[in-house]
């Protein structure tokens, strides 16, 4: 296939022969056994209990109940072909209590399940830190404690020394923006605090205990590679107004550089951090040199863009809208990797998530003909070929996610998967866009132009 030098979306579009394919979830979102072989309680356990919290006022107990059914859900990864599966690690049953003793049973369980993954020859993606964090340390003021940090390098000791041979490739933290941000500024994530300084402490210590996790992962698992994921929502500016501008780049450089830029060595957006009015008292010498550790590639978590207003208005949205009222903006996710790769020149890129709740209508058998869905993911995933065609080495694609699951404050009311489940019978059926998926997978063609709702 002759490569196209325009931005013009190819179809069918070819990936390399070695491009992984892959889909993802997290812990707290599809375990449930939240009380099961010693698991302490999570932030989101906690956060769960709260009045108003998660809009249909449920939690976590027992979500896909995938602690037990690990082994099928494995060998539904394998039906549909997927060669990598990115999942996370409940921090909470490794230590209950966050630090101290080490529960064994915990971390049986995630031996067990990388071990189901590799007998199906599906590579093991661990994710750390996917925001379920041990409620005793948030006792003890959570991210915005420093000691936090400290306790997460203990905690990744613990994993690597138990699992670090077997796992392909290791991510410290999932989304620090969303912890840092959701969890300690708007309140609408655990542990549902509601201040600006406190979230940019708890955003450095996230990034400080990234950045000492990342020498214990290269000491304990040298073979294995290691990274972060992190989360990029492209902002415009409503127009030309100065108001407009200013407030699109305050939102640019909090959400999309505020992370990438230390890690590459750039320290923090200076004029975002005078906008926000941080006064960096939490950053101690060496910090940002720690935070500046060589990562192997930088997991790009994208979905949406957004345009921003100053002056408090909020900007009308003029493309199709998600299940979630999310903009669908394919076009979002070249942009993002094309300009991460120009400024910082990661030398890998993962697309660590990626997709769409959709508004699911299941028949008389529990099928889902997800054609929305399917056309999401077909045209970001044209996006992703038209990027590693202008020389962006993305190495692989996760599908967020692989089940439908607890969408954190939306409970279970949003559903992500391409695979359906039903929460009373906890049985799983392929969507029409697994299925077309599982050609992907299979072909590493990309094309709308087959039959894959049979
Ligand atoms: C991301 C999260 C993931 C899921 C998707 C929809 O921000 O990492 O757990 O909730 O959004």
């Amino acid at each position: 296939m002759t490569k196209q030098s325009d931005n013009t979306p190819q179809d069918p579009a070819v990936f390399p022969d070695n491009f992984l394919w892959g889909s993802a979830t997290s812990s707290f979102q599809i375990e449930g056994a939240t009380a099961t072989d010693g698991r302490g309680e999570s932030i989101w356990d906690r956060f769960c209990t709260k009045d108003g919290a998660i809009a249909d006022k449920s939690d976590g107990k027992i979500a896909c109940d995938h602690y037990h059914r690990y082994k099928d859900d494995v060998a539904l990864l394998s039906e549909l072909g997927l060669q990598a599966y990115r999942f996370s690690i409940a921090w909470p049953r490794v230590f209950p209590d966050g630090r101290g003793a080490i529960n064994t049973k915990g971390l049986d369980f995630y031996d067990r399940l990388v071990d189901e993954l590799l007998a199906a020859n599906i590579a093991p993606f661990a994710t750390l830190y996917h925001w379920d964090l041990p409620q005793t340390l948030e006792d003890k003021n959570g991210w915005v404690n420093r000691d936090t940090a400290y306790s997460f390098v203990d905690y990744t000791a613990a994993v690597l020394a138990r699992l670090g041979d077997r796992v392909t490739s290791w991510a410290t933290l999932n989304e620090p923006f969303v912890s840092a941000s959701l969890g300690y500024r708007t309140g609408e994530h655990a542990p549902g605090r509601k201040s600006l300084p406190d979230s940019c402490a708890a955003a450095h210590h996230l990034l400080l205990a990234h950045g000492m996790a990342m020498p214990v992962i290269r000491d304990l698992a040298p073979q294995a590679e290691a990274g972060i994921v992190l989360n990029f929502t492209p902002a415009f500016a409503y127009s030309d107004d100065e108001a407009d501008q200013q407030a699109c780049d305050v939102v640019n450089g909090f959400e999309n550089r505020w992370y990438a830029e230390p890690i590459a060595g750039k320290g923090y957006p200076a004029e975002t951090a005078e906008a926000l009015g941080w006064e960096q008292k939490e950053i101690q010498a060496g910090d940002l040199e720690t935070i500046a550790a060589p990562i192997d590639y930088l997991g790009v978590n994208y979905y949406t863009r957004q345009t921003i207003r100053g002056n408090q208005q909020k900007a009308p949205q003029t493309l199709p809208l998600t299940d979630m009222g999310w903009e669908i903006y394919p076009q979002g996710i070249r942009e993002i990797l094309t300009t991460l790769h120009e400024r910082h020149n990661f030398k890998k890129y993962y697309i660590t998530e990626n997709g769409a709740a959709m508004p699911d209508k299941a028949d008389e058998h529990n099928f889902v003909d997800d054609q929305d869905r399917i056309d999401y993911l077909h045209n970001h995933l044209q996006q992703v070929s038209q990027t590693i065609n202008q020389g962006v080495p993305v190495a692989g694609y996760f599908a967020w996610s692989m089940f439908d699951n607890f969408e954190w404050a939306f409970g279970y009311e949003k559903r992500f998967g391409i695979v359906r489940v039903n929460y009373e019978t906890q049985e799983r059926t392929p969507k029409a866009s697994a299925l077309w998926y599982r050609e992907v997978a299979k072909s590493g063609v990309v094309t709308r132009h087959n039959d894959s709702s049979a």
